[in-house]
């Protein structure tokens, strides 16, 4: 099954309980939470205290994109806060074993995460014991970004790595994803799609959240 990972980076925070609410009710798989802390991204964003409050009313899983330094030092507060997939970037963690399994210790599914700039061959290793594997289709740092078209291909490439090393890991996909080329990133490979501008920057951030998800369970069927 195809899911669907909303990515709160781009919502109202003013109104963020009921945006949030709105993609559960559209039928959104996961939320996505975006941890920029202005060191290996540019942005800043939010930290365990929001994930924390979302935790307590929002009844999906919680995945935690950590663009931070130092990842290490904070997965245990996340995890704690509720994050229930936490990722990190293979570009800024040189003990990625370690950290894999720490994140695995605490309970939680261990991501690795890739920019669109580092080669593929840099995760083989960490493919061997991640839950999962994010592929970035921009440049981390930032809500609402084209997609590199590139990324199509590396997609592909990836499905291959990943069949040939660990079947088991789920490949997610996060940037520039919108309902024009959602179906052709799924088909390409992608289990988890993490979607910000595109929903909720639309008028109504629940019919939008069905109508993506829809588009996901229909490329499964082509
Ligand atoms: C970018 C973040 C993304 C972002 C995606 O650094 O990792 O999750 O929210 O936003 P869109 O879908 O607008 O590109
Ligand atoms: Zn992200």
């Amino acid at each position: 099954m195809k899911l669907l990972a909303p990515s709160i980076l781009s919502a109202d925070f003013w109104e963020l309980g009921k945006q949030v609410m709105a993609c559960v009710e559209g039928g959104a798989d996961l939320i996505h939470f975006d941890v920029m802390d202005g060191h290996f991204v540019p942005n800043i964003t939010f930290g365990p205290v929001l994930l924390e409050s979302i935790k307590r009313h929002c009844p999906l899983p919680l995945d935690a994109h950590l663009m931070i330094e130092n990842p290490d030092r904070y997965i245990p507060d996340f995890v704690k806060a509720g994050a229930d997939m936490v990722s990190v970037h293979i570009e800024n963690t040189p003990h990625i074993h370690r950290t894999l399994e720490l994140i695995k210790s605490l309970g939680a599914k261990a991501g690795v995460v890739i920019n669109p700039g580092t080669p593929l061959g840099a995760l083989e290793e960490a493919l061997h014991y991640a839950d999962f594997v994010l592929l970035m289709s921009v440049n981390p740092g930032f809500g609402g970004q084209r997609f590199i078209p590139r990324s199509i291909q590396r997609l592909r490439a990836l499905k291959a790595m990943v069949e040939n090393i660990n079947p088991s890991v789920l490949i997610e996909i996060d940037g520039g994803i919108k309902e024009d080329n959602i179906v052709d990133v799924a088909r390409a490979g992608a289990d988890i799609l993490v979607v910000g501008s595109g929903i909720f920057h639309s008028e109504d951030i629940k019919v939008q959240t069905k109508k993506l998800k829809d588009m996901l369970t229909f490329s499964e069927a082509l």
